[in-house]
């Protein structure tokens, strides 16, 4: 009877510790699971929200206000704008695509989650209507918003709403302009104007100068340079943005891979616009610690030995090797 009732104990324990493994093994199973669509949300890149579920409310209206202010800037503030005539005609969407929304398309995914934030050109923390105002002076070859005009608090609303799912300090992957690895040798503008020829000129024009709505109010195709284009301290002027910009996005109309720029005609045309006339502009206090600056910041002073040329065209390999010697000497200096 005793040997029974143990050996009934011990059946027992084994159907336990059956169903506890069984258990655990699920958990474990599930953690797995929420572990990889957790790392799959990260690989993916940013989506905006949907636009149709902006309220319909004031607030939404604001919101749509602002949108509407991104995709058709020359209309409220080109030479023809009905608010003011402060700006080149350009819009905020030629270059910040889909209404900010595209990814690799400089969209504005990390606008709400990253700002305020230290900026280097700036030497000091900026706020997004700063921001804002850093592309009506330098993309639209402009003059800045009022922080409080209607405008401004409308793209600020547009891009809190954009941003509301991400979380605050990340910066989600698409957003903004690829990086694309750097080459060995300089960007050539001849072999650049080649690719202009070939896979851009039937838009923009064999003078860059765009092409002009019927009603000449905004642009059917930018223009990339002279007068009309973006100014000299503007982000799409630095040859790392551009080709990044280009790589990923033009030509406009491409479809498949194979109509798409490599990466070596992204650098090279992108060395040819940066070679053609354009409105110069100086910002002054640009980049108060030029130990700061870009490696492609075109404008010296520099704090190491390269020349203009090379710090706007390449190889950027040797300047970035100095760069890092520099800053180990200064790391290394400041435990003398
Ligand atoms: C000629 C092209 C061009 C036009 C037009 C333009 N931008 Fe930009 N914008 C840029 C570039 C280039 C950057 C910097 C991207 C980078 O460095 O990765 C930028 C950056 C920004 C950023 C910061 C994004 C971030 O994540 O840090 C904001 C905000 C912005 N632009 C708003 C605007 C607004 C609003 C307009 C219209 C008034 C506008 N831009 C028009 C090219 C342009
Ligand atoms: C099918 C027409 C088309 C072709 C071809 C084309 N683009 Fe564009 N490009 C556009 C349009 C349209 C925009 C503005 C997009 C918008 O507003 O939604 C644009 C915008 C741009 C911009 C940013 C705005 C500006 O004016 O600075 C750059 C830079 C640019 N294109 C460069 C190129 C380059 C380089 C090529 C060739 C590799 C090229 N594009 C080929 C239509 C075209």
């Amino acid at each position: 009877m005793k040997r029974k009732s143990l050996l009934r104990g011990a059946l027992l324990l084994v159907v336990l510790a059956g169903v506890m493994l069984y258990i655990e093994h699920r958990a474990r199973h599930r953690t797995l699971k929420t572990a990889a669509t957790a790392i799959k949300n990260a690989d993916s890149v940013w989506r905006a929200p949907d636009t149709a579920l902006i309220p319909h409310t004031e607030a939404g209206d604001l919101i749509r206000y602002g949108r509407n202010l991104i995709a058709n800037t020359a209309e409220y503030f080109g030479p023809s704008g009905k608010i003011s005539h402060g700006a080149n005609g350009m819009n905020c969407q030629n270059c910040h695509l889909e209404g900010g929304t595209k990814p690799w398309g400089n969209n504005y995914g990390a606008v709400f989650s990253t700002y305020p934030k230290f900026r280097e050109r700036r030497g000091a923390v900026e706020n997004i209507s700063q921001r804002i105002n850093d592309c009506f002076q330098r993309s639209l070859n402009g003059n800045e918003l009022d922080s409080n005009s209607r405008e401004m608090q409308a793209i600020l609303a547009y891009f809190k709403w954009l941003g509301k799912d991400v979380p605050k300090g990340k910066k989600p992957k698409g957003s903004g302009i690829r990086q694309l690895a750097w080459l060995s040798r300089p960007a050539y503008p001849q072999t650049g104007k080649q690719v202009y020829e070939n896979k851009c000129q039937r838009c923009h024009g064999t003078g860059g100068q765009g092409l002009l709505r019927p009603d000449s109010v905004a642009y059917v195709y930018p223009p990339l340079w002279g007068p009309h284009s973006f100014n000299t301290g503007a982000g799409l002027y630095r040859l790392s943005r551009m080709a990044g910009y280009v790589r990923d996005n033009m030509p406009f109309d491409a479809k498949k891979p194979a109509d798409k720029l490599s990466d070596e005609e992204a650098w090279n045309v992108a060395a040819f616009l940066i070679s053609q006339p354009r409105p110069a502009k100086k910002f002054g206090k640009d980049w108060p610690d030029i130990s700061l600056k870009p490696l492609d910041h075109p404008f010296g002073p520099f704090t190491d030995s390269f020349s203009e040329q090379q710090h706007k065209y390449g190889p950027f390999g040797p300047i970035q090797q100095e760069k890092q010697r520099l800053a180990q000497n200064k790391h290394a200096g400041s435990f003398l």
